[in-house]
């Protein structure tokens, strides 16, 4: 900014010097018209003596003006000479100290001028970069297009822009490759610039090596697939666990208790009458059995619903809204369109599970009397919305260590390149809305 300055007064100051210049030549023209009159009289004879002393002062006087004003001019030149040396070498000192590389190129795309960044990145001295051309430091398959791209940079008429703003390289936007003397190609951060000289345009390229960065974000996307790619994992050896030990204590435990019972009451009924108190323990331990096979067909169901296996995502997911009803007594309205939505995995258990959290909270901390639930595969989304009348909460409040369902609900719908929304106002209920598309194609449980 203060540089620019600088060069605005220098210009001030130059175009002052030229007026300086006009002055001189003023005062000299008129001094010779004056002087070359009185000689012209002088010689004519006309008060010969008179004219010639006027004659010899306007020489005189015109002399020592145009001394004076030419050495006054003659400093200010040597002045305006050394600010202007001055401000070169300081923008020089500028352009070499620079961490970035700085390459300015002529209108033919031929370097003149390398900064000892620009040496260091393209690992090329300068002396052999000046006077060659761009493109050795422009890998080969972007050299056709690259002078094009620099021309209509040009012909805008814009003094600077980012380089590389459609293109997407390594993964990241605004990214160009360069290239370096050994051969090897970077990821370059850069941004191009404008001036014209004497009519000349000259191309000022400022560029930032940034493969450690790329490399970084790489890493970092590579990490976060890594995870994504465990956590889906997990989730469906998880399913696929609960799937098997709910069918275990449904099929198996479950039945072994029933015939078990089945074995009491036949018992029971073999008892002679004088066998009371034996016929009393054994209706206790009936009723126990039947009590015991409640349980354990409770666990599997909570496990894992079989009916989601067996029957497919709406039917479980409308037994899982009427056993919350019957749980807490908050009514629940379920509504499903197209009424024959068939679900295929991944997509039925995450729904099944978010469906599941959703109402989990709402009985745990929405002190509701309503919720209403609606579940749309009638587009290229399945739409799943949970809407209850409770007390809502700030979404925004940072999260306890504890919770962990709300978590639960995004990471599902992320690992199936859903969206979640949550919509809650203390006071004002909550709306938990999650689209997934269903042509997914990351596989998780
Ligand atoms: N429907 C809701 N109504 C009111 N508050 C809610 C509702 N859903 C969630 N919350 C609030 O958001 C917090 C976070 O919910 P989240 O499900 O993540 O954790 P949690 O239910 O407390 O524990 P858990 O990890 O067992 O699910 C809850 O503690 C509760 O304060
Ligand atoms: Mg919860």
């Amino acid at each position: 900014m203060a540089e620019r300055e600088n060069l605005a007064n220098r210009g001030n100051r130059l175009s002052r010097s030229a007026l300086k210049d006009t002055a001189v030549a003023l005062t000299v023209a008129a001094g010779s018209v004056l002087l070359a009159a009185a000689v012209a009289a002088a010689l004519m004879g006309w008060h010969a003596e008179e004219m010639r002393t006027i004659a010899t002062s306007i020489g005189l006087v015109v002399m020592v003006a145009a001394v004076g004003l030419y050495s006054t001019q003659a400093h200010q030149r040597r002045a305006s000479d050394t600010a202007l040396r001055n401000v070169q070498a300081r923008v020089g000192g500028i352009v070499e100290s620079a961490m970035d590389a700085i390459i300015t190129v002529d209108q033919s795309q031929h370097i003149v001028l390398f900064n000892a960044a620009a040496e260091h990145v393209f690992g090329c001295p300068r002396d052999e970069a000046i006077g060659a051309p761009l493109a050795w430091f422009i890998p080969e398959r972007y050299r056709k297009s690259h002078p094009d791209h620099v021309r209509r940079f040009g012909e805008t008429g814009s003094t600077s822009r980012r380089m590389g703003a459609q293109r997407i390289v390594m993964g990241a936007q605004r990214i160009v490759m360069g290239l370096r003397r050994n051969g090897e190609e970077f990821p370059i951060e850069a941004s191009i610039s404008q001036t014209t000289e004497h009519g000349h345009i000259f191309f000022t390229v400022i560029l930032r090596d940034v493969t450690a960065r790329v490399r970084a974000e790489q890493d970092l996307r590579a990490s976060k697939d890594e995870l994504r790619e465990l956590a889906s994992a997990a989730h469906t050896v998880r399913e696929q666990e609960k799937s098997r030990i709910a069918r275990e204590l449904h099929d198996e435990l479950a039945q072994s208790l029933t015939s078990l019972k089945m074995d009491v009451v036949a018992a029971r009924e073999e008892l002679s009458p004088q066998q009371q108190s034996l016929c009393a323990k054994m209706v206790a331990m009936q009723e126990n059995l039947d009590a015991m096979v409640a349980a354990t067909r409770r666990i599997a169901a909570d496990l894992r619903p079989l009916m989601l296996d067996d029957l497919g995502l709406v039917p479980a997911a409308e037994w899982l809204a009427e056993s919350f009803t019957q749980r807490t007594g908050i009514r629940c309205a379920f509504s499903v369109d197209p009424p024959e939505l068939d679900l295929q995995e991944p997509h039925a258990t995450a729904i099944f599970r978010i469906l599941q959290e959703s109402l989990t909270n709402v009985a745990r901390h929405a002190r509701a009397t309503l919720v209403e639930v609606t579940l749309d595969g009638s587009g290229e989304d399945v739409v799943l919305r949970v809407r209850d009348n409770g007390r809502g909460f700030d979404p925004a409040a940072p999260r306890k260590a504890a919770s962990l369902g709300l978590v639960g609900l995004r990471e599902r719908t992320s690992l199936l390149g859903g969206e979640i929304t949550i919509e809650a106002a203390p006071g004002r209920g909550t709306v938990i809305a999650v689209h997934m598309p269903l042509q997914s194609t990351v596989a998780a449980a």
